[in-house]
């Protein structure tokens, strides 16, 4: 293109987009200033006059079909704004059980004299202590107001997610529970925990005391990528023991949120190969690697101990978390060291393994029926597929069928990878990488983010009713401390809280701008400093 003409775009591009600010501006100078907001919208929202106000006291009537969310209730309010709530009969918020509404659907009706609650589940009820908490505004006199309105509200989607890597970065108890809340604030419910990867091994394996004593430390952390060379040499690490996991399983619950864990396989698994080198294909002794990046030893499938050890890993696994599906992972595995192994060689010949993603397939549908055994459902990483979406799997694709009941998490390829899935009958999450969290802000700004269309263009209601939901990832190569989980996250975290409950045609990049200030008011409060532009 000659240069006039790029010169002549940029112009174009330039008023285009003072155009759009411009409109952009009035349009939030339009919005009063007492305008609900609310993150997740709801999904049917109408403003009425008046509003209900109150002190630093409340009292509350639950149905006993809710009896459990009393003291969540109370220290909700209590926490965040020191109100003390009291029950009674005659109480000024009422929760009423209405069976006729779905599993985390909820009716909210305030007017100048109460606030009534319809749920079915307490988990609609514990969605309704959600907005109702962002609804809440100061009064001049210091006491509290919500404005007067009919809430009719419900998911988009079953899957809200988000993931945090601690495979590469070990976080902590107190990061979790942190993010547990304010996945709850945002009413996402599924905490995808990715605990195992080539840099670290997070979860106490009582069978396998090695997995953490040597799989959950390593010598130092290479800074960055590319080759900058610098070592922080510390010895970096830490994990979780089994009461840990059971306390934070136990936190989740109770706001809501299912946690599903994650342990990567048959690679991102050198940290279990380095505690146990009979693990992997090369059957050599390594050190738990210090550097990012796809590693090279991956598990011998071939071996039937390996088989052992991931029931033994599994069942202790499926004790500890009451979620009825396991992810695997299942991405990014290199072919090498299956490559140059006779027992994988053997397999092959005996099973009529056609290529090293046949392997990978035969191994995974190994896994899937395992934990199906155990009352569980597979999930992996859309590479279970059996599709070379990685450049090192040199184009070879899978001959065989991945396990019918698997749920696919789509991170990788073109649309019609994701088509493919949701044609053969998968449920599908959509976690795509230009999307990550762990992304520049300049790659994947909040509005990027906003408008991702999770069902891709072309693909009719049938299919798309296998897309569960979304899932947001931070991996931790970018996170080594707390402060950088909350630069990375907060506050594209509330986009995709939006993508996953608001129905597309109700959302609306401007109005969740305007909504953001009620978040990040929250957000001061908890001491997560976000990432905002204005400051950068
Ligand atoms: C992935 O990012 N390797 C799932």
């Amino acid at each position: 293109m000659p240069m006039y003409s790029l010169l002549k775009n940029n112009n174009t591009i330039k008023m285009k987009k003072t155009l759009v600010l411009l409109i952009q501006f009035f349009a939030l100078s339009l919005f009063a200033q007492d305008k609900i907001s609310v993150i997740p919208f709801p999904n049917v929202l109408e403003e009425e006059k008046g509003e209900f106000q109150f002190c630093n006291s409340l009292t509350i009537n639950l149905d006993k079909a809710f009896t459990s969310e009393l003291n969540i209730i109370s220290s909700t309010f209590s926490k965040t704004y020191g109100i003390k709530i009291t029950t009674a009969s005659n109480a000024k918020l009422v929760f009423i059980q209405n069976k006729q509404l779905e599993k985390e659907a909820y009716k909210l009706r305030v007017a100048p004299d109460n606030i009534v609650v319809d749920a079915s589940t307490s988990t609609g009820c514990f969605w309704a202590l959600q907005t109702l908490r962002q609804m809440m505004q100061v009064t001049a006199g210091g006491g509290y107001k919500i404005k007067a309105c009919r809430i009719d509200d419900k998911p988009a989607y079953l899957w809200r997610g988000f993931l945090l890597d601690e495979g590469r970065n070990f976080q902590g108890k107190e990061l979790v529970k942190k993010m547990l809340d304010q996945m709850a604030l945002l009413k996402m419910n599924i905490f995808h925990w990715h605990l195992t990867d080539d840099q670290g091994w997070r979860i106490e394996i009582k069978k396998y005391p090695l997995l953490t004593k040597i799989g959950a430390w390593r010598d130092s952390t290479y800074i960055g990528w590319g080759d900058s060379l610098v070592y922080q040499s510390t010895v970096n690490g830490g994990f979780y023991s089994q009461a840990d996991i059971k306390e934070i399983v136990a936190y989740a619950t109770k706001r809501h949120i299912t946690v599903i864990p994650e342990i990567d396989m048959p690679g991102h698994i050198s940290s279990a190969v380095a505690a146990y080198p009979w693990l992997g294909a090369y059957n050599r002794k390594i050190k738990v690697p210090c550097t990012y990046g796809v590693k090279y030893d991956i598990l011998d499938v071939s071996n039937p101990k390996v088989y052992q050890f991931i029931e033994d890993v599994l069942t202790e696994i499926i004790a500890l978390f009451p979620a009825k599906i396991i992810h695997i992972g299942g991405d990014e595995v290199r072919y090498d060291a299956w490559r140059s192994n006779n027992g994988i060689t053997a397999l092959m010949k005996a099973e009529g393994l056609q290529n090293y993603a046949d392997v990978q397939t035969y191994f995974i549908n190994r896994i899937s029926k395992m934990i199906e055994a155990k009352g569980c459902r597979m999930m992996g990483w859309n590479e279970v597929m059996g599709q070379a979406v990685n450049d090192f799997q040199e184009g070879e694709n899978t001959t065989q069928t991945l396990a019918p009941k698997t749920i696919v998490q789509f991170w990788k390829g073109d649309p019609a990878l994701y088509k493919e899935a949701l044609r053969r009958g998968y449920d599908l999450v959509n976690s795509h990488s230009h999307y990550y969290l762990n992304s520049s802000y300049e790659s994947a700004p909040v509005e990027k983010v906003y408008n991702l269309t999770l069902v891709p263009e072309g693909i009719d209601a049938n299919l798309a009713k296998h897309v569960l939901g979304v899932e947001c990832a931070i991996w931790g190569e970018v996170t080594p401390r707390v402060s950088d989980v909350y630069y990375y996250v907060f506050p594209r975290i509330a986009a995709f809280a939006e993508l996953g409950w608001t129905n597309a045609d109700k959302k609306n990049f401007i109005r969740f701008s305007r909504s953001m200030d009620k978040l990040t008011k929250i957000w001061d409060k908890e001491g997560i400093i976000y990432y905002d532009k204005k400051s950068k």
